[in-house]
């Protein structure tokens, strides 16, 4: 006899009916104190795929919202931009609009690299030069992230604009391919804070990108293409899966942290 048998079979027939009409509260009740939620097949310990970011289904997650957000900021690149890495961003988003394109990188192996240095130190790298830096998942892997944000303050143009992009929830790649170390995850709170303690506060804007749909799907290294759209589209502000940043330069320069 099951337990629900056994009820019916003892409670006054009126009582049974209200329960029965009732059942919905009584099942969310059942529900939150049952162990062990339903996670269907993702109850894994290891990810669906374990070999990337997403790259070999398609397009990354944390790529589909960097680039949406560059989509939005186009008209910021342009004149000298500086990218990291390659310039696939600076002639993406910035097309002609880019009159010049340097690429920053901080080893000398990479045949792209135009400027070789240590943005922590960044002395090589000319002050007031640049109209937009592209720093699209550079920060989390510098370890000193304050001297990095004060040398993009030093090297902007007055009046330059710097966009950012950093990971908020991505996972470790410990097998480290491409020599990139890893030092940080940020919070839009941490990544705010650390660019108004050298640009004026109203120069800076921050945005977050992600659910927490698309923040198990990328840890997964699912794709782009493994996802309806709307489901990627929807932003919940506690699953912050990629954190951006636009910090603007003041036409009337003053130094870092003298006034702000
Ligand atoms: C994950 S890649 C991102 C590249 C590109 N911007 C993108 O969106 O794919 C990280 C980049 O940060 C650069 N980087 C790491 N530490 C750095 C440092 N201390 N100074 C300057 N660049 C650094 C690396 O050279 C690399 O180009």
């Amino acid at each position: 006899m099951s337990a629900k048998e056994i009820l019916k079979a003892i409670l006054p027939h009126p009582v049974g009916r209200w329960l029965g009409n009732h059942r919905l509260p009584f099942e969310r009740i059942r529900r939150r104190f049952q162990i062990g939620g339903n996670l269907g097949s993702l109850r894994r310990k290891t990810p669906v795929n374990p070999y990337d970011y997403g790259e070999s289904r398609g397009q990354c997650i944390d790529r589909y919202y960097i680039e949406q957000f560059l989509t939005v900021q186009s008209a910021d690149v342009r004149g000298h931009v500086l990218d990291f890495c390659d310039d696939t961003y600076a002639q993406k988003f910035g097309g002609a609009k880019a009159t010049k394109v340097d690429v920053l990188h901080l080893s000398a192996d990479n045949p792209h690299a135009t400027i070789v240095a240590d943005l922590a130190r960044g002395d090589q790298i000319p002050s007031d030069a640049f109209d937009c830096i592209l720093c699209t998942q550079v920060l989390h892997c510098i370890y000193d992230v304050h001297a990095a944000v004060s040398t993009l303050y030093r090297i902007l143009k007055p009046g330059g604009v710097v966009l950012v992009t950093d990971p908020g929830i991505q996972k470790i790649d410990c097998v480290d391919i491409k020599n990139e170390e890893e030092y940080w995850r940020f919070t839009s709170l941490s990544l705010r804070r650390l660019f108004e303690e050298v640009f004026p506060k109203d120069h800076v804007e921050v945005k977050t990108y992600g659910n927490v749909l698309a923040a198990i799907a990328f840890l997964h290294g699912f794709a782009v293409e493994d996802l309806p759209r709307e489901d990627l589209e929807y932003c919940d502000p506690d699953y912050e899966v990629t954190i951006t940043l636009r910090a603007v330069k003041p036409m009337v320069t003053l130094t870092p942290r003298q006034s702000y």
